[in-house]
């Protein structure tokens, strides 16, 4: 069976550097057997989580309709960028929302024995790689198997082409090799 890839940037931005790198990522995934399905974040804005709010009124209705597309994909690739470094809020509350038991579920249903890509961009010089570390914890802690290789492009204003792609052949190896090696990922 094809591995499932749910394909997700933290990012909503219209001209995100993230959801551009992700796409080649998921190209590497695709040319090697794997069914993604890439979200727009812009379409699954969730309320900044709140206990007082999720008592009163349970769940938003996207953030189940969210958590069943985890459920249905068996891994994860995601574009990460960075602020502060660390990880985006955005990508923090959609994380913190799908962890967060509804009747019937299993803890942490979304999340335990899923493996996961990540990858990020960035203008600076380190290409997101602080954020990713995080990601990498934060997941780790929640039950994901995390890739050991991620890739962080750096300097992502003057990467990019006219086409999309990565102007160093290098560069988009290493992007393409994380949605490959994740298609391709066995537990043992
Ligand atoms: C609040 C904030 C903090 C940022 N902090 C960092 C940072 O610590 N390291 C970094 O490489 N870029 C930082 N950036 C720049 C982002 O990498 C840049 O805005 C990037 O384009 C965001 O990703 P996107 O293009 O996918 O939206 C920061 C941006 C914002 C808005």
């Amino acid at each position: 069976m094809p591995r499932k890839i749910l394909a997700f940037a933290g990012s909503a931005r219209r001209d995100s550097y993230n959801v551009r790198l992700l796409r080649l990522a998921i190209a590497g995934a695709r040319d090697a057997g794997a069914e993604v399905t890439l979200l727009d974040m812009d379409e699954h804005r969730f309320p900044i989580f709140d206990e007082d709010a999720e008592a009163r009124h349970g769940p938003p209705a996207e953030v189940t309709a969210f958590k069943s597309l985890m459920k249905a994909h068996d891994a994860f690739l995601i574009a990460s960028p960075e602020y502060n470094s660390t990880f985006s809020p955005l990508l923090k509350n959609t994380i913190d929302w799908a962890t967060r038991p509804a009747p019937g579920e299993k803890p942490l249903e979304c999340f335990r024995g899923k493996v996961a890509g990540l990858v990020s961009a960035s203008p600076g010089y380190y290409g997101g790689y602080r954020g990713l570390q995080q990601v990498r914890y934060v997941l780790g802690n929640i039950g994901v198997i995390v890739l050991p290789d991620m890739f962080a492009l750096p300097k992502a204003h003057e990467a990019f082409d006219a086409a999309g792609s990565l102007k160093d052949a290098k560069s988009l190896e290493m992007a393409r090799a994380i949605g490959a090696t994740l298609a391709k990922f066995q537990s043992a």
